[in-house]
């Protein structure tokens, strides 16, 4: 039987190293005992942006990119996509199994109890400028939630995270909605909890002066719909940050705040922002090839196109292309979907792509839909920050109890100077126009 490890020479002194494989992996601490001489350091792996490097062993999602799979807890997207709703699968990606009934109807009303938020927390977004970005009122206010609930520092006591992960997901959708109202200079609605979890967002979004707001039901179960994919995915950009974050031991809504924060980018949670801004400036069909020479020439990126981990059609976009009929039978079909199907046909026709495995992802069908339902683009990130936050606080608590897990401290190759004295200003050597250019770029 072929044995599971790796013998590495090193050639610079002509010994061997055997290290055990587990899991298809080695320990990059094992490669420590590579060394030259007693004093060396010993090797590191060099890896710029962890495209190669496993942070964590997960039970959470599981995704093949190569084959366009994703799982929740071994749940197939599709069929949580078909069958669930956001909170039942919130419940799942949080506590690891599909709930009973009895459980089901418990998370419900507990994480509905979270709904209000404190009204010094009304006042603190209410100091926004009226032209913030909801993203970034989003941050600050997540990160202003510690301050009310101290307790939450209490991060090795398991009730103390279930009620976090519960008050998290509970009130993101109110701060959301107020974001939006304060961008739109309209009154903040409280909470409805009569309504579904997406119903009662919808209600605190867009309710004027009725007395009851009645969420459209294709909206609603289409909203849901579009949470339910973006509960979780694995080890994204926003994931590791809370991890990373959270590794420090500070408190879940601040480790939460740097999540949304690093989802605030163009590359991530605002890419679908970015496909709309894409879609509505090519215009017309028969601007796309323009387009596709600009990206071919390496001018610009395809939004919504490419991922880190899939190297195949992401699942989400798929479901999300026939989710988007559904919606413009409510809404009226929105006119960037022509531009959007003709620019994946000429893509995935295109050698450019192809060679590269750049496939559609989730977010370019997902601004589509959010535009048809009325979101201004500035709201699309926050819809991703709703659902995200079950995924973010179930790898929160998954670092928080892996006893593997320290401080995340990532080595660096230093490439700076060597050792030099302080030079005092009077002395030092006047820099020539180019040498300051130079400095400048840095
Ligand atoms: N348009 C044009 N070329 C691209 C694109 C794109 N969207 N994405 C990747 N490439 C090219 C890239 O230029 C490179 O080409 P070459 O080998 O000639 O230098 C090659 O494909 C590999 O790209 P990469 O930058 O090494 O890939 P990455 O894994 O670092 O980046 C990505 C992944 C998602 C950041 C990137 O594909 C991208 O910028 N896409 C557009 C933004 C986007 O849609 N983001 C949403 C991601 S899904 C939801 C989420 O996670 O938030």
């Amino acid at each position: 039987m072929a044995k599971n490890t790796l013998t590495i020479t090193d050639n610079r002194t002509g010994k061997q190293y055997e290290l055990p494989i587990e899991n298809d992996t080695i320990r990059a601490g094992d490669l420590r005992q590579i060394k030259v001489s007693a004093d060396d350091f010993g090797m590191m792996t060099y890896d710029p942006a962890f495209t190669n490097t496993a942070s964590c062993k997960s039970k959470i999602t599981f995704i093949d990119g190569d084959r366009g799979i994703l799982r929740y807890r071994g749940y197939p997207i599709e069929e949580l996509a078909e069958h669930s709703n956001y909170l039942e699968t919130a419940y799942l990606v949080v506590k690891g199994e599909l709930p009973d009934r009895k459980r089901l109807q418990m998370w419900e009303h507990n994480v509905k109890v979270h709904t209000m938020v404190h009204e010094n927390i009304k006042k603190f977004m209410e100091g926004f400028r009226y032209d913030a970005h909801p993203m970034g009122m989003l941050v600050g206010t997540i990160g202003a939630l510690s301050t009310f609930y101290p307790d939450a520092a209490n991060i090795h006591d398991l009730e103390s995270r279930r009620l976090q992960t519960r008050r998290l997901i509970g009130k993101l959708p109110t701060l959301a909605a107020f974001a939006y109202r304060q961008s739109r200079g309209l009154p903040y609605i409280y909470p409805d909890n009569d309504l579904s979890y997406t119903g009662n967002f919808l209600s605190m979004l867009f309710r004027m002066t009725e007395l009851k707001y009645k969420p459209n039901p294709v909206l609603e179960r289409a909203l849901d719909l579009l949470f339910i994919l973006h509960a979780d995915h694995e080890q994204n950009c926003s994931t590791n940050a809370m991890r990373s974050v959270g590794s420090s031991q500070v408190d879940p809504y601040s480790a939460t705040a740097a999540a949304v924060a690093a989802l605030y980018g163009p590359l991530h949670g605002g890419a679908n922002e970015a496909v709309v801004r894409m879609l509505t400036e090519i215009g017309s069909v028969d601007r796309i090839p323009e387009l596709i020479k600009k990206v071919k020439a390496g001018e610009r990126r395809l939004m919504g196109f490419g991922h880190r981990v899939y190297k195949n059609y992401d699942p989400r976009a798929k479901i999300l292309k026939k989710a988007a009929y559904e919606v413009f039978e409510v809404t009226g079909a929105n006119p960037l979907i022509e531009i959007a199907l003709e620019l994946e046909r000429i893509a995935l026709q295109d050698d450019y792509f192809v060679s590269r495995k750049l496939y559609p992802n989730v977010d370019f069908y997902s601004g589509i839909i959010y535009q048809a339902m009325g979101f201004p683009t500035a709201m699309f990130p926050v819809l991703f920050a709703i659902p995200r936050t079950s995924g973010w606080m179930s790898q929160w608590a998954e670092m928080v109890r892996d006893e593997e897990q320290k401080i995340a401290r990532p080595r660096q190759v230093y490439i700076g100077e060597g050792p030099r004295s302080y030079i005092p200003i009077e002395k030092r050597p006047v820099p020539t126009m180019r040498e300051e250019a130079v400095a400048e770029e840095i």
